[in-house]
């Protein structure tokens, strides 16, 4: 994808600069870490800079996350010219706080967005812009307002508590579906007023298909195509995504006249616009719906999935994680104000983030003339905002391709604005439900190494593959057994 920079113009490529080559490294497997006692986790293998356009875009299309190459690491930016629009890939804070925060304005969401969310939730917050947008955000986040995340926490807690009763004395399981299991069961209960278990499992069953056919990146949605034509979906989607439209107006509709918002589904049917009074449309309650189970389960499942991953894969790390939570609390559940003295549990979860972003890759596309790094940006150019990229080279960071949590203990500044470390997104459009993402996946992963062994085949070395989110290819197999007390 980058073999050539055009320097954001259409000519004078420019080669690969010299320290570029030091990021083209691929751990190919566990065996070929180096002996400094640290983890080095699976890494996308980027490009090396010598392959042809065709072979280029052809892994891009294969694995997005495969297809950037030496200039995407040792620069902040990189122009090209894809068909017949330019695309500029961003890798570096200041690119990215400029283009999801000071001058949002000038950027909307890229039409790639809105092939794969568009069928899903064309109304929602997660599609819309301009003052659309802004309603819906004034009107959903109360729920995900500070103050509420006490509340949240014994709700998190019930459902770790189901699943460890499930699990029993312990079993096989595959992480990322468990973990997909445990963070849609936390959704319903803390957002949907906790359905009854038929209209859950309903949900459940159609969001999953959602989430792994019609959601799922495919490579034609990488090739340009205008806004207005539909992209084509298998029938097994079109079904999925029928019965998850129908499945969320029912719920909506049996709680039409019950207005009190004490969760997501009171504050969509009872939400007006404090600026406008204006109340959501069936249309957009529904889109709303589904576009936070679909951005909210799936992100943090795999968070947990790769969390409970490196903890397996690095016996130190866990051995720390178990010590620190049974300091804190030795049985029960974790509480909200746990969360504050887990300081190396939240430091693994930032860490597991930087190395696997859940959204590695954002898109927006320029509707307003403006510069990025001294290059002309205009109306229809495309921007890559590539966290994967960002998070994982030694332009920013040292020792980018090993797992140390211990780098946000020696500086908690990574997690402030202006860090090369953004897994939330930035400026106004940042991830509304962070928070709540945050303490859930502390939550769990604390839960789950304070009352399980975590084993997991040491050959276990799922390349990073980028289907809008960033899973495993082929899954995690871990046997989890109930801790020996
Ligand atoms: C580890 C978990 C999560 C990660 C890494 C994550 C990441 C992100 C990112 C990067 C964005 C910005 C997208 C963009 O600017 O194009 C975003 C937006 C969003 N996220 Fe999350 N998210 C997570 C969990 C959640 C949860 C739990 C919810 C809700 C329950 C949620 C709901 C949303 C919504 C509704 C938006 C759109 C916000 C807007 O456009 O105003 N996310 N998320």
């Amino acid at each position: 994808m980058d073999i050539r920079d055009t320097g954001g113009r259409d000519t004078n490529w420019c080669k690969p600069s010299p320290t570029a080559a030091r990021n083209d490294i691929m751990t190919a497997s566990p065996a070929s870490k180096p002996s400094d006692g640290l983890f080095y986790p699976p890494h996308a293998k980027p490009l090396t800079g010598k392959e042809s356009f065709v072979q280029s875009t052809y892994k891009f299309l294969k694995n997005p996350l495969e297809g950037f190459g030496p200039l995407a690491y040792a620069q902040p930016i990189v122009s090209l010219k894809t068909f017949w629009y330019r695309t500029h890939v961003v890798s570096d804070p200041v690119g990215m706080l400029q283009v999801l925060g000071t001058e949002s304005a000038k950027f909307q969401k890229a039409p790639i967005d809105g092939r794969i969310l568009g069928p899903a939730t064309k109304e929602g917050l997660l599609s819309v812009g301009g003052d659309q947008w802004k309603t819906q955000r004034r009107a959903v986040a109360p729920i995900f307002a500070k103050r509420h995340m006490a509340d949240l926490a014994p709700m998190i807690a019930d459902v770790l508590r189901d699943f460890k009763a499930k699990i029993g004395e312990g079993g096989s399981v595959e992480l990322n579906a468990a973990m997909a299991d445990v963070t849609f069961d936390v959704l319903a209960k803390t957002l949907l007023g906790d359905p009854s278990g038929m209209d859950r499992e309903r949900l459940k069953t159609a969001t999953r298909k959602v989430v792994t056919s019609a959601g799922t990146l495919r490579p034609d949605d990488l090739l340009p195509m205008p806004r207005w034509m539909p992209r084509p979906i298998p029938p097994s989607g079109s079904r999925a995504l029928k019965a998850l439209k129908a499945a969320a107006d029912d719920l909506l509709d049996s709680r039409v006249d019950d207005t009190d918002a004490r969760d997501l589904v009171g504050l969509l049917v009872s939400a007006t616009d404090p600026h406008t009074g204006r109340a959501l449309s069936r249309r957009e309650r529904r889109d709303n719906l589904i576009g936070f189970f679909i951005a909210g389960h799936e992100t943090t499942a795999l968070t947990l999935t790769w969390a409970l991953y490196l903890a397996g894969m690095h016996g130190a790390t866990f051995a720390r994680l178990r010590d620190e939570v049974d300091a804190v609390r030795p049985d029960g559940d974790i509480s909200y104000d746990d969360m504050a003295v887990l300081p190396f549990t939240r430091a693994v979860i930032d860490e597991t983030m930087r190395l696997f972003p859940p959204a590695p890759i954002l898109n927006r596309e320029c509707i307003e003339p403006t510069t990025l790094y001294g290059r002309d940006i205009a109306p229809n150019d495309v921007v890559i905002l590539n966290n994967y990229i960002m998070h994982r080279t030694d332009r920013l960071w040292g020792n980018p391709l090993a797992f140390d949590p211990d780098r946000f203990l020696r500086d908690p500044s990574l997690r402030n604005k202006g860090a090369p470390f953004m897994p939330f997104g930035a400026g106004p459009r940042i991830c509304v439900g962070m928070a709540f993402a945050i303490m859930e996946a502390v939550m769990g992963l604390a839960t789950l190494v304070r009352d399980y062994d975590i084993d997991i085949s040491a050959d276990c070395y799922p390349r990073p593959l980028m289907t809008v989110t960033l899973r495993p290819e082929g899954g995690i197999k871990a046997k989890l057994t109930a801790r020996a007390r």
